[in-house]
């Protein structure tokens, strides 16, 4: 409730104003670098005299708390602030200077909507609880006992989960590798942070591709880099254009999410995954391969990742857990030369002296269990069938309004809207029918697109949720 002076008060009205003012200063309800409100505005909120302001303010003058000059206001005084020579911080000017970006205001707004619990949530890309190995965890630690070490281990991860790591992706990915060219990360976002802040400097070029996950991430734009996008097609990024682009603008990275990207769900082909790497090779451009989704496979197609083919070390490999198992464990994995791997380590010590040792014992033993292709052969049956519901919704509701393109794998639905929507319009609708997705705005330039997550949500949510979408659809008017 907004404060207001208690005229019934044995304390005159002038002096209960000058308090709620001093403690509004110290408590930060009147930022330190703006002007106070003048005193015919707090005369006309409080319905008083602007005597009585004046009375106040030259109280609060007297204490030395405040400076009034002819023509610029009321301010605070800054260099002693109080009789007890009390300084605070303008915290509002710290919060708008530093050089790490917040998140875009419309991602902040769908991961507050994400909370609530009415909504339908196809905006996470995580999976649900029911798709996480939550009982093999339980089991596993009512039964076995603690080995891990409970000291800061080694800078580069754990060496037995790193060992796992090698085993995992030599079985399941192809890749030939050893515990020392692998570094232990928190979460796929964590390598690409360390990527970003190590090897790259302030002004360099990197391309994206258009949509994706990574035009998401402010982390580009805080470090300085000069982001160009190209956009994704039917078989991911076209190669022409990565060469037109780099004799343009010496490109010092490429970020590619080649296996159901996130959010198209497109598969590089395998024929532009050689030309991306011969371009690599011919101009010495490294590859950063962000490759979370690769195990959940709907499909016999050949999806080799990139650096199973790297025959000479030009790319940067990232993965995680959180696609496959859990997002909460916050192991991820970056392979990659030795001497990148020991530098990334270095930082990552200085960021946070390594990842948690339980969490690593916990993804050590799930990784290294004969239950994982177990539970990858559920996730991929399951998630399958979430991806058929949502087709079969989208038919059922959507079949005029909406083109999508079917994804062979992954978590995403990429959909083109044809009509011609306003796109916050559309998805302050959606929140009010009870639906909650991600917008295209938030995940490259094309308007009039959305992408549904369906990993999170069950077939009975899936079907509800389209249905709350066409309403949404409907009733949002033209742009
Ligand atoms: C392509 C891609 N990369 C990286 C991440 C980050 O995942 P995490 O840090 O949880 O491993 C995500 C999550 O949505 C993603 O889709």
């Amino acid at each position: 409730m907004e404060w207001k002076p208690d005229k019934t008060s044995k304390k005159a009205v002038y002096k209960q104003i000058a308090e709620y003012i001093e403690q509004g200063i110290a408590d930060g309800t009147f930022p330190i670098d703006k002007p106070l409100p003048s005193e015919r505005k707090l005369a006309e909120q409080y319905g008083l005299n602007r005597s009585t302001i004046v009375a106040a303010y030259s109280e609060l003058e007297a204490n030395g708390l405040i400076e009034r000059k002819k023509g610029s206001g009321t301010i605070i005084s800054k260099d002693i602030w109080g009789l007890a020579k009390k300084r605070i911080p303008s915290w509002n000017r710290y919060i708008e200077r530093g050089s790490f970006q917040p998140n875009m205001p419309v991602v902040q707004r769908i991961r507050k909507e994400s909370e609530e619990k009415h909504l339908i949530n196809f905006a996470s890309g995580e999976l649900s609880k029911e798709l996480m190995p939550e009982d093999y965890i339980r089991e596993m630690i009512r039964t076995n006992e603690f080995t891990g070490n409970l000291g800061y281990d080694h800078p580069q991860g754990n060496i037995d989960l790193r060992t796992t790591i090698a085993r995992h992706v030599k079985k399941y990915k192809h890749i030939i590798t050893q515990p020392a060219s692998i570094l232990i990360t928190s979460g796929a976002q964590q390598a690409i942070h360390l990527i970003i802040e190590c090897l790259l400097k302030p002004g360099d070029a990197v391309v994206i591709e258009d949509p994706s996950y990574h035009y998401s991430l402010p982390i580009f734009k805080s470090a300085g880099l000069k982001v160009f996008r190209l956009s994704v097609g039917r078989n991911g990024m076209n190669p022409e254009d990565l060469i037109e682009l780099h004799k343009k603008h010496q490109i010092k990275m490429i970020f590619l999410n080649p296996i159901f990207q996130n959010p198209t769900g497109t598969l590089l082909s395998h024929y532009q995954r050689k030309k991306i790497l011969d371009i690599s090779s011919e101009f010495g451009i490294p590859i950063i391969e962000d490759d979370p989704y690769s195990l959940i496979s709907f499909t016999e197609e050949n999806a080799s990742t990139l650096k199973s083919l790297d025959k000479n070390g030009n790319v940067l490999y990232v993965s995680s857990l959180t696609k496959i198992a859990a997002s909460g464990f916050r192991i991820g994995w970056i392979i990659g030369p030795t001497p990148v791997i020991e530098r990334l380590a270095d930082a990552k010590q200085q960021f946070d002296f390594g990842h948690s040792t339980i969490s690593q014992w916990l993804g050590n033993e799930f990784l290294r269990s004969d239950y994982f292709d177990v539970h990858i052969q559920m996730l991929k049956t399951e998630l399958k069938k979430q991806r058929d519901v949502m087709a079969n919704s989208l038919q059922e509701y959507l079949q005029e309004e909406i083109d999508y393109y079917l994804p062979k794998g992954g978590i995403h639905f990429w959909c083109h809207i044809k009509k011609d929507i306003d796109d916050f319009e559309l998805l302050e609708q959606a929140i009010k029918e009870g639906v909650i997705y991600t917008p295209s705005l938030t995940l490259g330039t094309k308007k009039g697109y959305i992408r549904l997550t369906y990993g999170r949500v069950n077939a009975e949510q899936i079907h509800i949720g389209v249905k709350r979408l066409a309403n949404a659809i409907r009733k949002s008017s033209k742009r």
